[in-house]
Order: structure tokens, then sequence, then C-alpha cells
């Protein structure tokens, strides 16, 4: 079966309030579907924007994200690459996720993620490397 790899970043609708409650529901919604589905990535979020990587077989890939874009939570979704791979980058990852907070601020910025450059500005393969970095650290 041949897979693909999707990378998205949009601006963040979520508020300082109630972020938190609903980080843990998307990504458990996330997880839930993604393990039915084959889907495997990464999801990285600060307070202002969202990217994400997908990566699976390309008809549950092409699915999921046809859900995503319309999701009331975020906004301005913009498809930064999609693309055929030989392997996953992110097995065993239904979904990860990484905010960008005291501890993980570090490491955003080794990868020029900052408030005035933040998600939705960077280019896919340095998002792709960001995620990678983190999840690696969390493997
Ligand atoms: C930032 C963000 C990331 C998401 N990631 C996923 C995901 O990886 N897989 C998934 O199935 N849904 C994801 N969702 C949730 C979908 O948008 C949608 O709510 C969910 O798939 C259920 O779809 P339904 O409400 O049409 O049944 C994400 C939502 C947001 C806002």
């Amino acid at each position: 079966m041949s897979l693909i790899r999707l990378v998205y970043a949009s601006e963040s609708r979520l508020v300082d309030a109630n972020r938190r409650a609903e980080l843990d529901t998307i990504l458990a919604d996330a997880r839930r579907l993604n393990d039915r589905s084959g889907i495997t990535g990464f999801l990285l979020a600060t307070k202002e924007a969202f990217a994400q990587v997908l990566e699976g077989p390309q008809d549950s890939v092409t699915e999921t994200y046809g859900r995503i874009v319309f999701d009331p939570r975020h906004q301005a979704v913009r498809l930064l690459i999609q693309e055929p791979i030989a392997a996953r980058s992110f097995p065993g990852w239904a979904m990860g996720i990484a905010e960008r907070d005291e501890t993980t601020n570090f490491i955003f910025g080794l990868y020029g993620v900052s408030p005035e450059q933040d998600l939705h500005t960077q280019p896919p393969d340095i998002l792709v490397d960001l995620a990678h970095e983190i999840a690696q650290r969390h493997a």
C-alpha cells in the first residue's frame, strides 16, 4: 500500500481559558480515529497556530484532512505539501503533540519558530524536522 505524507498549517481559534481541555479532546479524537484508519503523525501547537503532519494510506489521509479542514477550532488551513513517502517518520504515533511552552520553547526556537514567525509561516520541511526531533525526545 502506498504511503503519503501531508503537512498543513493553520491559525488556532482556541482561547486561553479552555485551550488545555480543547487540545485534550482534539488529541483523544484524533488518536481514536487515526488508529482505525492507519494514520500516524504529529501535531505542533502554539497559542496562535497549528501545524500537523499526517502520514498513512493516501485515501485515509485525504479523507481525514477533508474533515480537519472544516473544523471550527482553527481557520485559514493551508496545505503545505502532500507527497509519497517510502516509510513513516512517526511510526507508533497515532498522533503525537507538542505545545510551545516553557519546556519546549527552546527547541521551537532552534527551528526558528517564534511568536513573530509562528508555525503557519514556516516551510513544511522545518515543521517535519521539528516534530520529528520532539517525537524522538519523547520516544
Ligand atoms: C488541529 C486539529 C487537529 C486534528 N487532527 C485530527 C487527526 O489527526 N485525525 C482526525 O481524525 N481528526 C483530527 N481532528 C479532528 C477533526 O477535525 C474532526 O473533528 C474529527 O475527525 C471528527 O470528525 P467529525 O466531527 O466530522 O465526525 C483535528 C482537529 C484539529 C482542530
